[in-house]
């Protein structure tokens, strides 16, 4: 496990609320500058800031990539990991922490959209970025649509909302690297006491790799508003287990772990 570092410049630690139920973290001071990474010109993304020439030089580099493969929401990836698990058709779902919640529509897109869809998020950031967010997007030949009138979402913390085992899908996407040590398992808990007993829990972190620290440091500044934690695979299996739940399926990406575990 490594913490990435070093703080954003720009991080006001007033920011932090509730850290043992939100994760610590200035959601909205995130959530803001991480639209602003996707949305803003690419080109600029060393105005105005002290790097030395290297520093300016890769990140100028990777912010091109990241905005002609569009690789900050990562639909086209996001597609190949959640094709083959076991998914029902038209799932109910559940997404805890979802900002816009395209993942939500990526697999309404691949397994039916015949269910639910819950969005939760506490932060009104993310919720703006919803309000934001086109209604449709194409990912490769899948049209991602967005429904305001079919989608629920629900601006409280998942410590305050529950619906007990009413979910045949739960999704939490770079969310519990935000949590130190047991907290983590606690959230887990509470996600699986919103799924059916067959239904499926789909939890990715950002993986510990020499690539994804450097690439951390390098966007420190877009990035790093409070506690985030790097996991390897195995360690993503071990917290899965230690909180309960069973893993049926492990995938990963040069920068991300996925795994998909049921309630015991
Ligand atoms: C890293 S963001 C989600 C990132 C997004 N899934 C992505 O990969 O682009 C995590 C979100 O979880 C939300 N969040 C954290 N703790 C929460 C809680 N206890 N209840 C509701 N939302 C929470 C934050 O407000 C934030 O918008």
């Amino acid at each position: 496990m490594y913490v990435t570092k070093p703080p954003s410049q720009h991080f006001d630690r007033e920011g932090v609320l509730l850290p043992e139920q939100r994760g610590g973290v200035a959601w909205s001071q995130f959530n803001r500058s991480y639209a602003a990474l996707q949305t803003d010109d690419w080109r600029q993304i060393n105005a105005s800031r002290r790097y030395s020439l290297p520093v300016r030089a890769l990140r100028w580099v990777i912010a091109r990539f990241l905005h002609q493969k569009d690789a900050l929401r990562g639909l086209g990836t996001k597609r190949k990991l959640f094709a083959p698990l076991p998914v029902k058709r038209d799932p109910d779902i559940v997404f805890f922490g979802a900002e816009v919640g395209w993942e939500a529509s990526l697999l309404q897109a691949l397994f039916g959209d015949g269910g639910r869809v819950v969005l939760v998020d506490a932060d009104p950031a993310a919720y703006q970025r919803y309000l934001d967010a086109p209604r449709t997007l194409q990912v490769g030949d899948l049209t991602l649509t967005r429904d305001p009138d079919r989608i629920e979402y629900v601006q409280a913390d998942f410590f305050d909302w529950q619906e007990q085992g009413a979910f045949d899908v739960g999704l939490d996407w770079g969310l519990i690297e935000h949590f130190k040590g047991e907290r983590k398992h606690a959230v887990l808990q509470r996600f699986a006491e919103c799924l059916r007993p067959d239904g499926l829990q789909i939890t990715a972190v950002p993986r510990d790799t020499y690539g994804m620290r450097a690439f951390y440091w390098l966007f420190a500044d877009e990035l790093n508003f409070g506690y985030r934690e790097l996991h390897t695979p195995r360690e993503l299996a071990t917290i899965l287990d230690a909180a309960g739940l069973r893993v049926v399926a492990r995938h990963n990406t040069p920068d991300t772990c996925v795994v998909a575990s049921r309630p015991q």
